[in-house]
């Protein structure tokens, strides 16, 4: 039996899946030589090189906002984990790459051919929607409708989903660093404080914990005025509220798919819930905002960041019987 491997090409992480586990996951960066092409680092040991590399050497984050930002350096990561995969294996794996919904042809077939380089039996490629829906456990073949609202490091992507179709869909370019970059911003006008947007991932991840515990979130920052390091503690409902414009254009977006599905889908959605899936949707507050303003239920699924990588590694079986168009095969 060939290997199936899966690779969720994230703007945030790169996730691999093969044999029933997800083997990697790692932050979407590489770092090689600009002269020899030679891969140094990919993954944490690269994010750290960030900023801080000679002028020989470059580390990048090649996807961007849900699309693909450095064609060649994207290439250049799906070898290194397809080899890495793979090494010590005679049989050649079938790859399949979920790729961001917005990429175009072009980049579509880069990405098949950086897999094809690195030695892949068989290519496909999975609108990242559909992989979810298919790691999250929901039956995507059958006649009757699943929404799925997979929230990223780069994008929203609101999907309905019947007969091995996509039945409406939209991609917003809201997601995880949008939050980031909100709490940034807010904690600038409020306080005067300047954070990195690593400061505050951690603040919005802190934020569930926070509000349950009744805690105050620490800060360190450097005073906007001075200069001067400082730390404050911000209040986690005070921190809810900053992600209020953020929130209503993601649900208003989910109302009005909704408002375009037929009425039997939407029958469909209201019985089983709407299903968040990526780390970005485990942002707290979303859901309930969701629920009050849809009257759906909302449903996480187990390890709802793993979907997609889950989705992509079981899309093999699916083969044939998904709709043209999501999934596209190359045999070598
Ligand atoms: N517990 C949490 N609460 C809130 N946000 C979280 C949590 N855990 C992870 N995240 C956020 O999830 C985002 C990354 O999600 P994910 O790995 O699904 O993105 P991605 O698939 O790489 O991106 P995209 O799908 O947009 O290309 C980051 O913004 C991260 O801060
Ligand atoms: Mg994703």
């Amino acid at each position: 039996m060939p290997l199936d491997i899966g690779i969720d090409l994230g703007t945030a992480t790169v996730q691999v899946y093969a044999g029933g586990e997800i083997l990697l996951s790692e932050p979407s960066v590489i770092a090689f030589n600009k002269k020899t092409g030679k891969v140094l680092a990919v993954g944490k040991e690269a994010q750290t090189m960030i900023g801080r590399t000679p002028s020989h050497i470059v580390a990048v984050r090649p996807l961007e906002k849900g699309v693909i930002a450095e064609i060649r350096s994207c290439q250049k990561m799906i070898k290194y984990f397809v080899e890495k995969t793979c090494k010590n294996r005679i049989l050649r794996p079938r790859v399949a790459i979920c790729i961001p919904s917005e990429v175009t042809e072009v980049e579509r077939q880069a990405v098949v051919e950086a897999a094809d380089a690195a030695g892949a039996k068989s290519v496909i490629t999975i609108e990242e929607p559909m992989a979810a829906a298919i790691g999250a456990g929901l039956d995507v073949l059958k006649p009757g409708g699943n929404m799925i609202l997979d929230i990223g490091g780069g994008t929203a992507d609101i999907a309905v989903i019947t007969l091995g179709g996509i039945a409406e869909s939209v991609s917003l370019k809201i997601a995880g660093n949008t939050f980031d970059e909100t709490i940034v911003k807010a904690v600038k006008t409020n306080y005067n404080l300047i954070i990195g947007t690593r400061m505050a991932e951690r603040v919005k991840i802190s934020l569930r914990d926070a509000i349950e515990n009744n805690e105050m979130i620490e800060v360190k920052g450097k005073n906007a005025m001075t200069g001067m390091p400082e730390m404050i503690k911000l209040d986690p409902k005070e921190v809810r509220g900053y992600f209020d414009e953020n929130f209503k254009i993601i649900v208003d977006a989910i109302i009005a798919t909704l408002d375009k599905t037929p009425p039997e889908l939407v029958a469909d959605i209201s019985e089983q819930g709407i299903y968040l899936t990526g780390g970005g949707a485990m942002v707290y507050g979303l859901a309930d905002l969701i629920e009050e303003r849809t009257k759906i239920k909302t449903v996480y699924p187990d390890d709802p960041e793993k979907c997609v990588v889950v989705g992509a590694g079981k899309a093999f079986e699916y083969l044939g019987e998904l709709q043209d168009g999501l999934i596209s095969e190359r045999k070598m």
